[in-house]
C-alpha cells in the first residue's frame, strides 16, 4: 500500500512539474494555447451503486424526493418547484414564506406520470410560485403530514446593469464518484445558480426498466444542490432516449416529464429552447438536437429573442448549448459545425459574451475567434482572431460513466487557449457591467484547485467598444504555414 502511495505521489509530483513547465513555456510563447498535461488518478468511471447513501430515499410514506427548482419566469420573480412522490399522487401544493416554519402562502401545482418500457414513473409534481420579492430568502414545504419536507432558496436581485451575480457551469454530469466530486466542489464555490449544458443522468446507458430507475436515482443525487438553488436546464443527446428496441420512440420523454423550463415566458414554443434574465445576465438556451436551420421555430425564436436583449438592463449575453461550436478534441469532432454555420454570425452581430457547451468530456476554452467568412464559394476556411466573437468554453467534464475524452488534435489550433482532459466545473462571477471573473476548477482529491481563470470583459460595455478587426496577415500566415507543411 505504501509503495502504491509513493508511486502515486511521484506521479503527481512529476505531473505538477511538467504542468508548471508547460505553463511557463506557454507564457513565454505569448498567445500560444496551452495543452495541459495534468493527468490525475480518477475515480473509476462507474455509476455509484443504487444502495449508496447519495441516492437515499427520504423516510415516511410517500415522502417527496428528487426535489429541484428552476427559474419560473423571464426575470427571476418566480420559481418552479418540482418533486416526485413514489406511492400515490398526494398533494401538488407548495407552502412557502419568508421565515422558517411559517408559511403564509401556498400555490397549487400539477402532477404527471409516464411509462418507459415497463417502468412506471412516480408522480412528478411541478408547482410555479410567482410574485416573489427579489433578493429574498424563501422557505418552502412540500408533501403531507409526517413525511413533508422543507427546503429554502434565495431569489435573485432585480435585473439591472451592475448587479453582481455568480453562476456555476456544469455539463455531462452523470452519477459516478467523479460526478459526486464535481457536485461537492461546485457546492463549495459559492455560486448562486447552475447553468447546466446538457446530458443529465446518463440513464440511457441502461436498458429497459433501469432507465427510469437511474433517472430517479439522479434526481435524488442532485437534490442536495438543486432543491436550494435553480438549475437552468439545457438538453443533450443523452436526453433524447430514442430507443425503438424497447418501443420508446418519443424523443426527450423522461427529460421533459421531469425537468421543466419557463419557455413560455420568453415566447418560445418549446421547453428545449428559451431564455431567462437573471441579475445582469441574459441567458439563452439552445437545443443542439432540435431543428435550428433557417425557417425552423428555434431559428425564428432566436432571431426575435436576440432583438429583445437589452444590454442596458442585462449587459451580459450568455448562450448555452450542448454541442460545442469550437472544440479541438477528437471526441465528437465537428459535430457542432452545422449549428456554427447557422448561428455564429448572429452571435458576433449581437456581441455574445460567452458560449458554454458540454458534450466533449474535457475542458477547453477558446480565444475570441470566428470563421464566418467561410462559405461554399469562398476559400477562407480558417478561424481567425476576431475581437467581436464570443469566448467558447466546453465544460463537458462533469464526470459521467463514459469517462474522459483525453485525445486532442495536435498541433493545438490557434483558436484554442487552454485545454485539459480532467473533471471539473466552471464559475462565472459577474462583478459589474464591464468585468466578470471566470474560473475553471479541476476536481482534485479533497481540494478545490483553480486551474484556468481570466477576466471576461463585456463585449458591449468593454472600454474599447470592440470593433471587428480581421487580421489579414494572420490568414496569410496560416495558409502559408500549411502550404509549407504539405
Ligand atoms: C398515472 O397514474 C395513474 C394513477 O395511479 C394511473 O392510473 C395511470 O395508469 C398512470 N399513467 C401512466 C402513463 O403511467
Ligand atoms: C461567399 O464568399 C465569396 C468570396 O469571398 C463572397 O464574394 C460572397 O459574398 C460570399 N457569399 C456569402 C453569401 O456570404
Ligand atoms: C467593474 O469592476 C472592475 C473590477 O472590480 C473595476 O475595475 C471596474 O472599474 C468596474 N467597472 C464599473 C463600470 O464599475
Ligand atoms: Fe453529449
Amino acid at each position: 500500500m505504501s509503495l502504491d502511495w509513493d508511486v502515486r505521489m511521484q506521479t503527481l509530483l512529476l505531473n505538477f512539474v511538467l504542468a508548471t513547465f508547460l505553463f511557463l513555456s506557454a507564457i513565454q510563447d505569448g498567445n500560444a494555447g496551452i495543452t495541459s498535461s495534468f493527468i490525475r488518478s480518477e475515480w473509476p468511471s462507474v455509476d455509484i451503486p443504487l444502495d449508496n447513501e447519495v441516492f437515499a430515499v427520504s423516510n415516511g410514506h410517500n415522502a417527496p424526493q428528487q426535489v429541484h427548482i428552476t427559474q419560473g419566469d423571464y426575470d427571476g420573480k418566480a420559481v418552479i418547484i418540482s418533486w416526485v412522490t413514489p406511492d400515490e399522487p398526494g398533494p401538488s401544493k407548495v407552502q412557502y414564506g419568508k421565515s422558517d416554519n411559517k408559511y403564509q402562502f401556498s400555490a397549487e401545482g400539477t402532477v404527471t406520470n409516464y411509462t418507459f418500457y415497463q417502468y412506471k414513473s412516480g408522480y412528478i409534481h411541478h408547482c410555479l410560485i410567482e410574485g416573489l420579492e427579489y433578493n429574498t430568502k424563501y422557505y418552502y414545504r412540500i408533501g403531507s403530514g409526517d413525511s413533508s419536507r422543507e427546503f429554502w432558496f434565495v431569489t435573485p436581485p432585480i435585473v439591472g446593469r451592475d448587479v453582481p451575480y455568480k453562476f456555476g457551469i456544469i455539463g455531462d454530469l452523470g452519477q459516478t464518484y467523479n460526478s459526486l466530486s464535481t457536485l461537492d466542489h461546485y457546492m463549495k464555490s459559492g455560486a448562486q445558480t447552475v447553468l447546466f449544458v446538457g446530458d443529465l443522468s446518463y440513464a440511457d446507458r441502461y436498458q429497459y426498466n433501469d432507465v427510469g430507475i437511474r433517472w430517479d436515482s439522479w434526481g435524488r443525487f442532485l437534490e442536495r444542490s438543486a432543491a436550494y438553488q435553480p438549475w437552468i436546464w439545457s438538453a443533450g443527446n443523452h436526453e433524447i432516449e430514442y430507443m425503438p428496441h424497447m418501443g420508446e420512440v418519443v424523443p426527450f420523454k423522461s427529460y421533459l416529464h421531469r425537468y421543466t423550463t419557463p419557455y413560455l415566458a420568453s415566447k418560445s414554443s418549446s421547453p428545449l429552447w428559451y431564455s431567462i434574465r437573471r441579475a445582469s445576465a441574459h441567458i439563452i438556451v439552445l437545443s443542439s438536437y432540435s431543428p435550428f436551420v433557417k425557417y425552423t421555430p428555434q431559428y425564428q425564436w432566436l432571431k426575435e429573442e436576440l432583438k429583445r436583449v437589452d444590454r442596458d438592463k442585462t449587459p451580459w449575453l450568455i448562450v448555452l448549448m450542448h454541442v460545442p461550436l469550437y472544440s479541438s478534441n477528437e471526441g465528437h469532432y465537428m459535430e457542432g459545425e452545422s449549428m456554427r454555420a447557422v448561428f455564429e454570425s448572429s452571435f458576433i452581430h449581437y456581441k455574445v459574451d460567452a458560449v458554454f457547451a458540454g458534450h466533449v468530456h474535457a475542458y477547453e476554452r477558446s480565444y475570441r475567434f470566428s470563421n464566418t467568412d467561410y462559405n461554399i464559394t469562398s476559400g477562407n476556411r480558417y478561424p481567425i482572431p476576431d475581437k467581436a466573437a464570443p469566448v467558447y468554453i466546453t465544460v463537458g467534464d462533469g464526470g459521467n460513466q463514459e469517462g474522459l475524452a483525453s485525445r486532442f488534435f495536435e498541433p493545438q489550433p490557434e483558436y484554442s487557449a487552454f485545454r485539459e482532459a480532467s473533471y471539473g466545473h466552471s464559475t462565472l462571477e459577474i462583478m459589474n457591467r464591464t468585468h466578470a471573473i471566470y474560473h475553471w476548477n479541476r476536481n482534485d482529491d479533497g481540494k478545490k484547485v483553480p486551474t484556468d481563470s481570466f477576466v471576461l470583459h463585456n463585449q458591449y460595455w468593454g472600454k474599447n467598444r470592440r470593433r471587428r478587426k480581421l487580421k489579414k496577415n494572420f490568414v496569410s500566415n496560416v495558409v502559408g504555414r500549411l502550404a509549407t507543411d504539405l
